[in-house]
């Protein structure tokens, strides 16, 4: 499985392997990011908020070492049913390895194999489903089919929540990205030996990454309704995004 996102200034790489190498620090190197967690705490809660009460089932997609998986273990308590899916099995290692309520769980996979997964992992559609981080990740001419095959695994009237950082369409966004990435992450991945080979790709790609509108388009191309976006405080703002929305009723009232 080659994982190739395309970019006019990066070579292609072993994305899989790459976040195999960078998953030893993965969560060392969140933890100095202020706003990482209460960042996903903020989108988690906020779909969570959207499902009602009673046993919800949930996709952490590109779950990573499981901290958007906790988040979501957060926001619901711990009755519910996750499916965390993630490309790299050193991430997935660092999941696996924290303690987790009984209904959560972990599949080796990509986004794109997601309908074939979703069939094995699951009886039915989903109530709801989490990506941080994930869809810039996976190459452009891709992303359609991605968005639409998690809209198909959420139940009618479920929800699906998105974040990551979109700057693209936006000078001073970049502008800060770039700065922030230079003086800022690059050089802690590199004293916390957390492979900057991955931190690099990760200025290159949040610059070729989807524009909000761009990917509020997909979003709409894939059916999904009611979007609503919303951006980090801080630094982030209008650079983390967080967008959520619906799938509508199958008998087309709402
Ligand atoms: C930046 S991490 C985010 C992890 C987690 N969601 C979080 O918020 O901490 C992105 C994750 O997406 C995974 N990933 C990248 N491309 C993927 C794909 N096409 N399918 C599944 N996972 C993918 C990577 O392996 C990585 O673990």
């Amino acid at each position: 499985m080659t994982l190739t996102p395309r970019s006019r200034r990066t070579s292609p790489v072993r994305l899989d392997e790459e976040f195999d190498r960078a998953a030893g620090r993965y969560d060392l190197l969140t933890r100095l990011n202020p706003g990482y967690h209460a960042a996903l705490r903020r989108a988690t809660a906020a779909l969570v908020g959207r499902l009602g009460s009673g046993p919800l089932t949930l996709w952490d997609l590109g779950c990573g070492s499981g901290l958007s998986t906790r988040a979501l273990v957060e926001a619901t308590g711990p009755s519910v049913r996750i499916v965390g899916l993630d490309a790299s099995a050193g991430m997935l290692a660092q999941a696996r390895d924290k303690q987790w309520p009984a209904g959560v769980g972990f599949v080796h996979a990509t986004a794109q194999e997601l309908a074939r997964v979703a069939g094995e992992e699951l009886d039915g559609p989903a109530d709801g489903a989490f990506a941080a981080y994930l869809l810039r990740n996976v190459p452009a001419e891709e992303r359609d089919a991605v968005v639409r095959a998690i809209a198909e695994q959420v139940r009618p009237d479920g929800w699906v929540a998105l974040q990551d950082y979109h700057v693209k369409g936006s000078r001073r966004a970049s502008a800060t990205w770039s700065t922030v990435c230079r003086l800022i992450v690059t050089p802690l991945a590199v004293v916390t030996r957390g492979n900057p080979a991955i931190y690099t790709y990760l200025h290159r790609s949040v610059l070729d990454n989807d524009s909000t509108a761009e990917l509020d388009a997909r979003l709409r191309r894939a059916g999904l309704v009611d979007l609503e976006w919303s951006t980090a405080a801080g630094w982030q703002r209008g650079i983390l995004h967080t967008v959520l929305a619906r799938r509508p009723l199958e008998d087309g009232t709402a």
